[in-house]
């Protein structure tokens, strides 16, 4: 036999590629497969790149970590709608007066007082020469923003219906233009009522909640005007401090300083529920951006810091039920006006800064108070003071 007992076949040809050749021929080498990117997808991604590139640029708001606003950023920034004419909005109020503009608002108020403004007899009170109208703008304003209820004599003749309120469903800007319209149409001649007038009064009468009576009207006299005390001077008025400088803070520090101290406080503990934004979350934190309670009265709202805030609470029209944990034992009279001013100077907000002293009387005179504020106690609360 030719085999050893190694069981090797000595004959066998040692030319390994003629043994494999067998092999070779049934399957190629195998190789590393390289293809190249296909051209669509190197588009795509270039197309991704270019998009975020003009994204950033379009929103990146400074790179602020305080600009951001998910709620406000808008594609008409990078596609400028086309202006239409009579829609609402900064825009188009350059080249409308606010009389033109409420004549769109009026839509609203037509159902009751007609087109023409005569009213419906023995339903509705007209407008036209009506002494509300015409008359002192704080009448006027006071009823819109807040309604009339019961017995009415207009221009001789009594109505007893009831007049919603307008100070949630319309701006000061749309109650402003609507209030110009009606006193300047049907023949009526009285002067414009300007938006910060009637965001003046608003602050005014913000404690208020019921509709006006005839009575309650009348006390308000016939010829009161308003005075246009726009964001920020006398937009809120401090507790026994000089209404006409509100920016100037008295001794201690100063309003800058009180902005940048705020702000580390409102990084610190106001954020985690408020967001950095001032807008708060939706359904559980209630938005401190433009609410009636930050710009309100500052001696409520430090009221609220320190004691807390629970229970159902309408913000914004919605409707929180959370609570709000009180800081008088974190923080210092220092500490919370300096977040105050901040929070009152930030999101939108242009009311005036806190000092200290207003923090030290509300600590002093809520000091027994134990628990947290609910909604009726805060609106009560302007209530006996303002009035
Ligand atoms: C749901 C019907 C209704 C709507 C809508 C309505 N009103 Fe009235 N308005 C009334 C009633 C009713 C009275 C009288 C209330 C009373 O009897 O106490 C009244 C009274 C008034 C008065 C005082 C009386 C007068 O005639 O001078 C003015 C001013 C007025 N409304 C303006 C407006 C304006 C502006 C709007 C639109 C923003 C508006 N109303 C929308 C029903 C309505
Ligand atoms: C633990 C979460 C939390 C923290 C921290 C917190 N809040 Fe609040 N805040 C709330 C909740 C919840 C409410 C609503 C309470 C309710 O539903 O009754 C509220 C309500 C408010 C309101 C009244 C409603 C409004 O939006 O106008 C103001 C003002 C306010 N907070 C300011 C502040 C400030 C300033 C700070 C920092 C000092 C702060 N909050 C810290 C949870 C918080």
């Amino acid at each position: 036999m030719n085999e050893g007992t190694d069981r090797i076949d000595y004959r066998e040809t040692p030319d390994l590629t003629e043994v494999h050749s067998a092999i070779r021929r049934e399957s190629g080498d195998p190789t590393a497969e390289s293809r190249q990117v296909p051209l669509w997808l190197t588009m795509a991604c270039a197309v991704a790149v270019c998009w975020a590139g003009a994204y950033v640029g379009v929103f990146h708001g400074g790179f602020s970590g305080s600009v951001y606003n998910e709620y406000e950023s808008s594609p008409a920034v990078l596609f400028p709608l086309p202006k239409k004419p009579g829609a609402e909005g900064e825009s188009v109020g350059a080249v409308q007066s606010l009389a033109q503009i409420g004549k769109g608002v009026y839509s609203q108020c037509q159902p009751c007082h007609q087109a023409n403004g005569a009213g419906v007899a023995g339903q509705f009170p007209p407008l036209v020469k009506s002494d509300y109208v015409v008359g002192g703008e704080k009448r006027l304003v006071a009823l819109l923003l807040k309604g009339i209820q019961g017995p009415l004599v207009v221009e001789g003749k009594t109505y007893n219906g009831a007049m919603p309120a307008w100070e949630k469903a319309l701006s000061d800007k749309k109650i402003a233009a609507v209030a110009s319209y009606i006193r300047s149409e049907w023949g009526n001649a009285a002067p414009e009522i300007s938006e910060a007038k009637v965001a003046a009064a608003r602050k005014e009468f913000e404690a208020r909640t019921a509709p006006y009576t005839e009575a309650e009207l009348k006390q308000i006299p016939a010829d009161a005007t308003l005075g246009e005390s726009g964001a920020p001077a006398g937009a809120a008025p401090v507790a026994g401090s000089a209404p006409a400088a509100p920016a100037a803070v008295p001794a201690g520090p100063s309003a800058d300083e009180l902005m940048a101290k705020g702000k580390q406080q409102y990084m610190a503990i106001c954020v985690a529920c408020h967001q950095p934004t001032g807008l708060g979350l939706p359904m559980v934190f209630p938005p401190l951006a433009k609410t009636e309670y930050v710009n309100g009265d500052p001696k409520r709202f430090a009221a609220m810091i320190l004691k807390g805030v629970a229970g159902p609470i309408t913000v914004d029209g919605k409707t929180y039920n959370n609570m709000m944990p009180g800081q008088e034992a974190v923080l210092t009279d220092d500490k919370i006006a300096a977040v105050l001013t901040y929070v009152r100077g930030s999101f939108g907000n242009q009311s005036p800064a806190v000092t200290p002293d207003i923090v030290a009387a509300a600590r002093k005179e809520f000091a027994e108070k134990k628990t947290p504020w609910s909604e009726a106690e805060l609106k009560a609360f302007g209530g006996a003071a303002a009035q």
